[in-house]
């Protein structure tokens, strides 16, 4: 069995000068590509990288505005999300860049085996948004609005109503309203969790709004709303690894449409008995 060995984390994000070669390339992506390092010795019957997704993680080139992580429970999107967002900087707990109250040795050691490229243009915005653990963020937020000495209150970018007297969803849509402000790079995990189908089409909305101000998105999602943003790419994730897919192609499209089309066909395969 090996161990990955870290390698310089810092050579992966030292900032480089900008170069002739690229001026010829487009700001977006930020993130242009993940791949494994190839020089990382990695425990493939281990937690993470024992997951297809990730053992078998080739380039995975991201689009400059809408990208979709997609696929059964359990195939690795939380895994990859996690670690990308670690790997920039970001906090694994969610959040924005200057949030730090998680230790980043407390969860997968994914992002030190990953490759980052990057452009020669950096987000002015950066957030790692999980649905499950935005009760955590909206705590933090409020611890750090009590220092009296750190600087204006967040809570005002937030639309100045505290984060624990708004419902999961209210909350949610005041933290994309209000704090996402364009030119970022932001990644989302399931962010229809806590979403109305009504609000889903809204944060589609949002989401465009802040493509046209130069943003890019890499989002985890089970939802056939979200996964309809125009022109978006799509890897689905699976036993075998991940395969770009087109939206009316993957799985949960048809099987919303199938279901939605004939409810009693989908309740009679749903109850029937299991061999
Ligand atoms: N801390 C952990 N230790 C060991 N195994 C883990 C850990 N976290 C997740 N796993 C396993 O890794 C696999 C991928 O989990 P992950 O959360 O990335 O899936 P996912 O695609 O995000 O699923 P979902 O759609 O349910 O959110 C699962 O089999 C899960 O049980
Ligand atoms: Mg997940």
């Amino acid at each position: 069995m090996h161990e990955h060995t870290p390698g310089s984390h810092s050579a992966i994000h030292s900032r480089r000068r900008r170069t002739r070669a690229d001026s010829q390339l487009p700001a977006l992506p930020y993130l242009r590509e993940v791949s494994l390092r190839t020089d990382a010795f990695l425990p493939l019957n281990e937690y993470p990288f024992r997951i297809p997704a990730v053992k078998n993680l080739q380039t995975l080139r991201f689009a400059s505005d809408v990208t979709f992580l997609f696929g059964e429970n359990g195939t690795g999107k939380s895994t990859l999300l996690e670690a990308i967002a670690v790997a920039l900087g970001m906090n694994p707990e969610g959040g924005g860049r200057h949030f730090n109250f998680a230790t980043r040795e407390s969860h997968s050691p994914l992002w030190r085996a990953l490759k980052l490229v990057r452009s020669w243009s950096r987000p002015r915005d950066q957030y790692f948004l999980r649905a499950e653990s935005h009760f955590n963020v909206a705590t933090e937020i409020e611890r750090l609005d009590e220092d009296p000495e750190g600087g204006p209150p967040i809570i005002d970018a937030y639309g100045g109503i505290s984060r624990h007297e708004q419902s999961h969803g209210e909350s949610f849509f005041a933290l994309i309203m209000h704090r996402f402000r364009g030119r970022g790079l932001y990644l989302l995990d399931e962010p229809e969790a806590a979403l109305s189908p009504q609000r889903q089409l809204q944060l589609l909305g949002r989401i465009r709004q802040l493509v046209h101000q130069d943003s890019q998105f890499i989002i985890c999602t089970h939802s056939p709303i979200l996964m309809a943003y125009p022109n978006a790419r799509i890897f689905v994730l699976d036993q075998n690894g991940y395969t770009e897919t087109a939206y009316t192609n993957t799985a949960h499209y048809r099987l919303y449409k199938n279901f939605l089309d004939n409810p009693e066909d989908g309740i009679r395969q749903a109850f029937a008995p299991h061999p």
